[in-house]
C-alpha cells in the first residue's frame, strides 16, 4: 500500500486492528525485516510498518534526510491512517528515528521499543566516514556499502543460510539515492542523550548479545538514560535481533506489551 505524505509516496504495511504497533526498520533495510513481527502481532493488534523515505518502495528525495524528517514522515503517515497514539519500535537507524519522534511528538506515543540502537551522535570521525561512504555511493552505486552491511546483520555463529539469503535479498533492494540520504542524515543527527530523561512512556530496550555493529553496551546506556526503561539482551543474536531470534524477540515484546498500564493501551 502507498500513501502520499510530506510530498512523497510512502509504502507501508497495515494489518490487524486495535492498539497500534508502528515498526521502523534500520539502514539500509526496508519493512520486509519486520515480517516475523507483522505475522505474530497482527492477530492481536494493529501493526503498521512503513518503508522510510528513499528505502524499500518509498520515494526518495535528494540531499540528507534528517532523523527528524523521517519522524515527520511517520507522523504524516499516522495522520493519514488515523493511527495513534502508538507503541513505536525502531531498529538501529529506526531507533534514531524513534528517538527523534519521541522528542517531536511525545503525545503520540504509548510506548517505545528501541532495538539494537543508541542515543549518541556520530563522532567527527564516524560522520566523516559516513560522508565518504555517501560519496562512494554517488560515484559507484550502493553495492559496496550494502555488501559491507550484509556481513554484520546476523550473529557469526551457526546462521541459517536461508535466513542469510533473505537478509541479503532485502539489502539488495536498497537504492543509491535513499542510501546516500540516510548516510548524510545519520552523520548530522543530534545527540539524543540530551532528551532521554524527558521520555515519559514505558520503554523497552532490546539488543542482540552478539551484535558487532552496535555494541550491546550502547543499549545498556540507553536503558540507563530513560526513566524506568526495561532492558533485554537476547543471546546468540546479532544486529538484526528481531529477525534472527524472532521467537525470543516476539515473546519479550508480547510480555512487555501485556504489562503496559491499561491507560497506555487502546
Ligand atoms: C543501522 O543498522 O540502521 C545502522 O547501521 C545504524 C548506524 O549505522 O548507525
Amino acid at each position: 500500500m502507498h500513501v502520499f505524505v510530506n510530498g512523497i509516496q510512502v509504502a507501508y504495511t497495515d494489518e490487524g486492528a486495535g492498539r497500534t504497533l508502528l515498526l521502523v526498520h534500520g539502514f539500509p533495510l526496508n519493512r520486509r525485516v519486520w515480517a516475523p513481527q507483522v505475522e505474530a502481532f497482527a492477530p492481536v493488534c494493529r501493526v503498521i510498518a512503513p518503508d522510510l523515505r528513499g528505502l524499500g518502495e518509498s520515494e526518495a528525495t535528494a540531499g540528507p534526510t534528517a532523523m527528524r524528517r523521517y519522524a515527520e514522515d511517520l507522523h504524516g503517515l499516522m495522520l493519514s491512517l488515523d493511527a495513534g497514539p502508538v507503541i513505536l519500535a525502531g531498529h538501529s537507524m529506526g531507533g534514531y528515528v524513534a528517538l527523534a519522534f519521541a522528542r517531536a511528538f511525545p503525545q503520540l506515543l504509548r510506548g517505545l521499543v528501541l532495538v539494537g540502537t543508541k542515543a549518541g551522535a556520530d563522532t567527527p570521525a564516524a560522520a566523516a566516514a559516513r560522508r565518504a561512504s555517501a560519496e562512494q555511493v554517488r560515484a559507484e552505486g550502493c553495492e559496496a556499502v550494502v555488501e559491507s552491511m550484509a556481513g554484520k546483520m546476523l550473529s557469526a555463529g551457526d546462521t541459517d543460510p536461508v535466513m542469510a539469503a533473505v537478509v541479503r535479498s532485502i539489502l539488495a533492494e536498497a537504492r543509491p539515492e535513499g542510501v546516500m540520504a540516510a548516510l548524510l542524515g545519520m552523520a548530522e543527527r543530534p545527540d539524543a542523550g540530551a532528551w532521554l530523561g524527558e521520555i515519559r512512556v514505558p520503554t523497552l530496550v532490546v539488543a542482540g548479545a552478539d551484535d558487532t555493529l552496535m555494541a550491546p553496551a550502547e543499549s545498556e546506556a540507553l536503558a540507563r538514560g530513560i526513566p524506568g526503561a526495561w532492558l533485554e539482551l537476547i543471546p546468540q543474536a546479532g544486529h538484526l535481533v528481531a529477525y534472527e531470534r524472532a521467537d525470543a524477540f516476539n515473546e519479550i515484546l508480547s510480555n512487555w506489551m501485556v504489562n503496559l498500564p491499561e491507560e497506555q493501551t487502546k
